[in-house]
């Protein structure tokens, strides 16, 4: 049997009953995010919860050896939204046979305060996400994944850019230069941005620097979310040409989407997942 793995992500649970009595919800980045919560963007992400539940349900009937998160689990970072949120991912998490790899977005480190609530409410209860660097897991059949932070927080509202920093570069580099994974058929990196949307304000700028990393490696797929719009594309790096996989988000209305992976004989095939209204079901592979 092949070797399944979910890729999802950008799950923005609404906020929960009394998050907003907290003076931390009233800081200047996050009133502008109130406003918007309200007038338009709570209404797209309020059903977000069944959507998590039912992927619970859909684990156990499909089955997954990996789970891969990508981040984006509440709206505005809020130490209320993340204890709300942490056990109700975790449980989704469990479902895994395997295990579970989950990197932080920047609606998780949404101010400097929240990187760390975020962190300590996940191992709470009892998820891990990334410690900062990098985190290489094998997997069966020839493959491992190595997920790396691109989320920081920031202090003008305006900005939600990602980041590689310097260090998080350089260990990409040891890593992927190291044999033991360098000669697999396939490694998965897992972020939450984008490798090819350098945008300065909602992209990630330092597409270039990891572009120079990725470069000439043929045995790379690489997986994000972040933006909100499921996607199936290839990119060039070098003379390497990547598969990237958008999960889109789990839960915006109308768009609800994530990846099954599935390698089959060294083969990969990916299908998406879609929301009838009350449960997930898959597409073709494609
Ligand atoms: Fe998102
Ligand atoms: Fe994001």
């Amino acid at each position: 049997m092949g070797l399944k793995i979910l890729q999802f992500g950008d799950v923005h649970l609404p906020l929960p009953p009394g998050a907003l009595r907290s003076p931390e919800a009233w800081r200047p980045r996050r009133i502008p995010a109130i406003a918007n919560y309200f007038l338009l963007r709570g209404r797209h992400y309020a059903a977000a919860g069944e959507k998590l539940d039912a992927l619970r349900d859909f684990l156990r009937r499909e089955g997954a050896d990996w789970i891969f998160y990508a981040g984006d689990s509440v709206g505005m970072g809020l130490d209320a939204e993340f204890r709300a949120a942490a056990p109700r991912l975790t449980a989704v998490f469990r479902e895994a046979r395997c295990g579970t790899v989950a990197v932080p977005g920047n609606h998780d480190f949404y101010t400097y305060r929240s990187v760390g609530d975020f962190r300590r409410r996940m191992e709470a209860a009892g998820s891990h996400v990334l410690p900062g660097a990098p985190v290489v897991r094998f997997l069966a059949e020839d493959s491992a994944v190595v997920a790396f932070e691109t989320a920081r927080p920031h202090f003008f509202f305006w900005h939600s850019s990602g980041y590689l920093a310097p260090e998080t570069r350089d260990a990409l580099a040891t890593l992927l230069d190291d044999p033991r994974l360098a000669g697999l058929e396939r490694v998965f990196l897992l972020t939450h941005y984008p490798p090819d949307d350098d945008d300065p304000y909602h992209g990630f700028p330092d597409a270039k620097p990891l572009a120079e990393i990725l470069a000439n490696r043929p045995n790379l797929v690489f997986l994000h979310g972040h933006v909100h719009k499921v996607s199936r594309r290839t990119v060039s790096f070098g003379s390497a040409e990547v598969p990237v996989f958008c999960s889109g988000s789990l839960s915006k209305a109308g768009v609800e989407s994530f990846w099954l992976h599935e390698i089959e004989e060294g083969r990969l095939l990916s299908r998406r997942g879609r929301w009838t209204g009350s449960a997930w079901t898959l597409d073709p592979p494609e």
